[in-house]
């Protein structure tokens, strides 16, 4: 048997339900707020990602899914949307004409990670990107999208943690000094001690807990802002003092494309692999990747997790109608029906194997119907069907005609269930 790729899992229904469930209510707030949907290749240059997420990150150094074409040219299957989500704006001269631009898009990432709970090879994020502003009203206005979709979803018990990154100038010396500091101490990690050199900043980010507890006296970099960039974090948190919300000093991100306000929303309950959503302001990269020096920021959710922490509800779809038809005649005329019915917006289904009635019956009720419809020989020649409600299992015989709008009337009067209440049409005598 070809088993799936370690790190890679097959989402399968009733789990895709309230995946679809979730990334609805991600469209419908991100339209409250002005968010165009952007679909972008799974694939891109590897030269994307790494001039934008940094070559001392874990992501480019260790995790890229990177090889080359038929051609030889190295690709990387996406590890992030924020880079790529950049390109097509340039690209596609989306950055036109005034006001924000902004976008979302959702799907599949992929990052050579070691799997364990809540951290996957293929994962899935819901994006949100938001470009040409460096005003703290859209840093506030980011956050508060992503808090009102946690909210809308139902997602309790998590925590926001905020910081500031500063800009490339306040950044230079608050590099010098966490270097001097990452000097003074011995004990780094292998990898650390390179990053000392190539990028202190990673550093902070270390997932040693050797190297965390070597950090706890590290400079901090709030201490490091410039008059600026100090006054556009203030603005930002007082812009969002309604929201509770925790200041993370040593809060950076896994990417070096940031500047100014990060952000991380945290549940303890996932466990290690704690955090749901991450973002923040990355003020430098459209230029970066060729374009205008533009602005932006935006934020990811790891959907794998945030569909852990949401509470297990129950999705609702249409309730069904099951056609149960005995005889070559009466399948074919129940197949027929089956058409118009869904024409007609009803969603129903019939068993395809000729089976007995018990056997079809049975699969109606697995399958949840709400109603069945039912047809043999006889019903064919009186032109009628039976049709049963499988809550109080009372039965009528009625003529064809009458069918579809006495569907329609006791399907409006159904409760649907999680899986669909299925009325079933089918045909019995034979
Ligand atoms: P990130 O922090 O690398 O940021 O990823 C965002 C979220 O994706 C994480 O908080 C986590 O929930 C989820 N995630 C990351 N790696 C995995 C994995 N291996 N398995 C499962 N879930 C994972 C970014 O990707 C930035 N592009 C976010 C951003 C958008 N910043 C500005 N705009």
């Amino acid at each position: 048997m070809i088993t799936a790729i370690r790190g890679m899992k097959d989402i399968l229904p009733p789990e895709t339900r309230r995946w679809q469930a979730v990334e609805q209510t991600a469209r419908e707030v991100f339209a409250l707020y002005g968010y165009q949907e952007i679909r972008l290749p799974l694939l891109e240059r590897t030269e994307l990602f790494a001039r934008s997420i940094g070559q001392e990150t874990d992501i480019v150094a260790k995790e890229m899914y990177t090889f080359l074409d038929r051609r030889g040219e190295s690709v990387t299957l996406r590890p992030e949307a924020t880079a790529q989500v950049v390109r097509a704006v340039l690209e596609n001269r989306l950055l036109h004409g005034a006001g924000v631009k902004k976008y979302y898009t959702l799907g599949p990432m992929f990052r050579y990670e070691r799997p364990q709970k809540g951290r996957y090879r293929q994962f899935h994020q819901i994006n949100c990107e938001a470009l040409g502003s460096d005003a703290p009203e859209l840093d506030a206005e980011v956050i508060l999208l992503l808090l009102e979709l946690l909210q809308r979803l139902g997602l309790g018990q998590v925590r926001l943690l905020l910081n500031s990154l500063g800009c490339p100038a306040c950044q230079q010396e608050f590099r010098a000094r966490l270097a001097l500091y990452l000097r003074q101490q011995t004990g780094w990690c292998h990898d650390c001690q390179r990053r000392r050199d190539t990028n202190p900043l990673r550093v902070l980010d270390c997932k040693s807990q050797h190297c965390r507890e070597l950090l706890a006296g590290a400079p901090v970099m709030l201490d490091f802002l410039c008059p600026a960039c100090k006054q556009h974090y203030s603005r930002v948190k007082a812009l969002l003092a309604a929201q509770t919300l925790e200041e993370a000093p040593r809060l950076v991100r896994g990417l070096d494309y940031y500047t100014r306000t990060t952000f991380e929303v945290v549940a303890t309950s996932l466990g290690a692999q704690d955090a749901v959503a991450g973002g923040g302001r990355y003020n430098g990269l459209v230029k970066e990747l060729g374009g205008p020096d533009l602005p932006g920021l935006g934020f990811a959710i790891g959907q794998e997790r945030l569909m852990e922490l949401l509470p297990n509800k129950e999705t609702k779809s249409s309730p069904l109608v099951f056609l149960v038809a005995l005889g070559t005649q009466p399948r074919e005329r129940a197949f027929r029906l089956l058409q118009q019915l869904r024409q007609a917006g009803l969603a129903s289904d019939m068993d395809f194997e000729e089976r007995s009635l018990k056997a079809q019956m049975s699969l109606a009720h697995r399958r949840g119907a709400a109603l069945v419809v039912i047809m043999g020989e006889r019903e064919l020649e009186t032109d009628e069907v039976i049709l049963r409600d499988m809550t109080t299992s009372r039965q009528q015989t009625i003529p064809t005609d009458c069918l579809l709008p006495r569907l329609a009337e006791q399907l409006a009067g159904c409760q649907s269930n999680s899986f669909g209440n299925t009325a079933i049409i089918g045909g019995v005598t034979g």
